[in-house]
């Protein structure tokens, strides 16, 4: 018999014994996690990059964590319609152009390097191969494209004005009509000629753009590579190049990559960063270099621990996630001008309302497919895609009836769209600057927390939103842990491409123009060189 005193001991003894019981618990799972040198967050084309880097720097104790089930993240594809044969077309849903190619003797954009060495199936994108419409069927106002671009070069350049004479920046809207570009706010031509222009590469409006950064980054892929896009069509995906690059370095299931992992926590300190997934197992790390979208880290989808300082979650939630909707159609005949590439639609009431029409059919990329597809982004886009498959063709056949008011078109044979703003692992496309952006802002959205990097298409501060950013990251992080551990650099030089990455405390509403020149030097045609 126990007396109510040897209850109340017992009691506590037992609760001694679950509370180290527990302590034990954390340090065992602890234990088991996987160990690893660095873990990399993400097989997307930064995830993939920092893995080489860390590879071409003689470290090979690394883990890729990939949410899919394969390499590749953002540039993904899937099957669509039917072929002659009654096979499956792929397309893409999310990159498809490589943007800026390159010139001889100068620099090459990556992703085109790449192209080549993999035999990508890729097509000049000819924006001048075009036609324009409105609700009343064919009407050229094609003269309008040439006075946007006419007045655009006067706008950059004046964008570089502003750069390194105070740094101020402004929305591009202002900055657009400070050149001439004023159009009406019913002038739905002019709308619709600066949505191809301007919205369609962006994912969102002027009004939401920097001007300084988005001039800025538009110079350093066309001026600095070269102005053409080709449209990638090729029928293994484009994320092969992804795919086929990591080959060089990773053996066939290759061990250090983990798909179809999800990861829900990060907790990381100054002497490394552990990893929960979703399954129960974790990975512990020296370094981590996490790739996730900006909208994966603005939508809490992954919880760290500690939580971010101010100045670092200040930054995510500064920058912008854009989201850009494709939506594709097949039919069983091409009924649209065949030798067209492109088709622009100025809606009578709604700027933005399934604008750009883009042929497959067209020649040199799958004549024989019957392939269209649209383009919405931003409001447009959450809109279709909160709503039904089923309202978007109502919404979409009949816009192409409109275009084409002769033709008895017939309903599609195929339609489907993805739907990046709630993709669990992507929360939208890719990244814009907001206007009134300091590179010091963005500065704190690249640097690293303790042993926490960052690296993606959105840290890139010159190539934000594309491909070739994610790549030029991701090798950056890699390189420079690689250096860190190595021992070629203390953590604390935060100077040129040593050390941990800068972050400031304390931020001002301009760039001091002698942080240009701190930034390795902020000329674009050096920007990249020096990185
Ligand atoms: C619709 C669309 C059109 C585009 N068009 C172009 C274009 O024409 N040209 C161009 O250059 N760029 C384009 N882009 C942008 C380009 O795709 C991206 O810049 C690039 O792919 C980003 O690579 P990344 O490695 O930074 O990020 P990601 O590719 O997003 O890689 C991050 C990886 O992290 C993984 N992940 C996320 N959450 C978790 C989690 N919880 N656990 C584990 N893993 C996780 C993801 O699955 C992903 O694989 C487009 C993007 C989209 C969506
Ligand atoms: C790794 O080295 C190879 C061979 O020199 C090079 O082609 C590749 O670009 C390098 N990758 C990175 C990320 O630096
Ligand atoms: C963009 O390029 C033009 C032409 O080279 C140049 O005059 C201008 O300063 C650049 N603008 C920015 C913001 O980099
Ligand atoms: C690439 O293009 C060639 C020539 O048009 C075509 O024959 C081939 O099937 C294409 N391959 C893929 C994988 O898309
Ligand atoms: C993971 O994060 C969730 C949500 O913040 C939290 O409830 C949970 O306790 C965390 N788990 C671990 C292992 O840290
Ligand atoms: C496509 O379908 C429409 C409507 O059913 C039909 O009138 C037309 O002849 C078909 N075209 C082809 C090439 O089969
Ligand atoms: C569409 O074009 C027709 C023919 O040029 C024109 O009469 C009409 O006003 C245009 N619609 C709008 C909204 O501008
Ligand atoms: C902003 O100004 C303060 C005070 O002068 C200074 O300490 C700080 O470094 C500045 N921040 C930036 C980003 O220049």
């Amino acid at each position: 018999m126990f007396s109510k005193k040897g209850l109340g001991l017992l009691a506590a003894a037992l609760a001694a014994q679950t509370c180290s019981a527990s302590a034990n618990k954390a340090r065992d799972e602890h234990a088991t996690c996987k160990k690893t040198t660095v873990a990399i967050l993400g097989g997307g084309m930064a995830g993939v990059a920092a893995a080489q880097a860390l590879s071409n720097s003689s470290i090979h104790d690394f883990i890729i964590i990939e949410y899919r089930d394969t390499l590749g993240g953002r540039v993904a594809h899937t099957d669509f319609g039917k072929d002659p044969n009654g096979k499956p077309y792929t397309v893409e849903l999310g990159a498809n152009w490589v943007q800026g190619l390159g010139s001889p003797g100068g620099p090459e954009n990556p992703i085109w390097t790449f192209a080549k060495k993999w035999d990508l199936n890729n097509t000049y994108s000819d924006y001048s191969s075009i036609l324009t419409y409105n609700e009343t069927g064919y009407v050229d106002y094609s003269s309008l494209l040439d006075d946007f671009e006419d007045l655009y070069d006067d706008a950059a350049e004046a964008a570089g004005v502003l750069l390194t004479e105070n740094g101020q920046d402004q929305t591009a809207r202002s900055g657009l009509a400070l050149a001439g570009w004023r159009p009406k706010i019913d002038d739905m031509a002019r709308q619709a000629v600066e949505w191809w222009e301007w919205d369609w590469e962006d994912a969102y409006s002027p009004d939401e753009s920097s001007f300084i950064f988005g001039a800025a980054g538009e110079n350093l892929t066309f001026n600095q590579f070269s102005d053409e896009n080709n449209y990638v069509w090729d029928q293994r995906g484009y994320n092969r190049i992804i795919i086929k690059e990591a080959s060089t370095f990773l053996k066939d299931n290759d061990p250090r990559v983990q798909l179809n992992s999800i990861i829900t926590n990060v907790t990381y300190t100054d002497d490394g960063v552990v990893i929960y997934k979703k399954d129960g197992s974790c990975v512990s790390a020296a370094y981590a270099i996490c790739t996730f979208s900006l909208g994966v880290l603005q939508n809490n989808a992954v919880s760290f621990s500690p939580s971010f300082p101010e100045w670092k979650q200040t930054a995510i939630e500064k920058f912008s996630m854009g989201t850009y909707t494709k939506i594709f159609l097949q039919f069983n005949e091409t009924f649209w001008p065949r030798d067209t590439q492109y088709f622009l639609y100025a809606d009578p009431v709604s700027r933005g309302y399934y604008p750009v029409w883009q042929s497959l059919s067209a020649p040199g990329f799958i004549p024989e497919s019957n392939i269209i597809f649209v383009t919405v982004v931003s409001q447009e886009s959450y809109r279709v895609e909160r709503q039904s498959d089923e309202q978007t063709q109502k919404e979409v056949m009949a816009v192409l009836r409109k275009m084409y008011p002769d033709l008895d078109i017939p309903e599609p044979t195929a339609f489907m769209y993805p739907r990046w703003s709630t993709t669990p692992w992507a929360y939208g496309s890719y990244s814009n600057w907001p206007p009134s952006t300091t590179l010091e802002m963005h500065e704190n959205l690249r640097a690293n927390v303790n042993r926490l990097w960052f690296a993606g298409e959105a840290t890139s501060a010159g190539y934000f939103g594309f491909l070739h950013g994610a790549w030029f990251e991701g090798r950056d992080a890699g390189e420079r842990i690689a250096k860190l551990l190595g021992g070629k650099c203390a953590s604390t030089d935060t100077s040129g491409t040593c050390g941990n990455r800068k972050h400031w405390e304390h931020l001002n509403g301009s760039t001091p123009l002698a942080d240009y020149s701190a930034f390795d030097g902020w000329d674009v045609s050096s920007f990249y060189s020096s990185y």
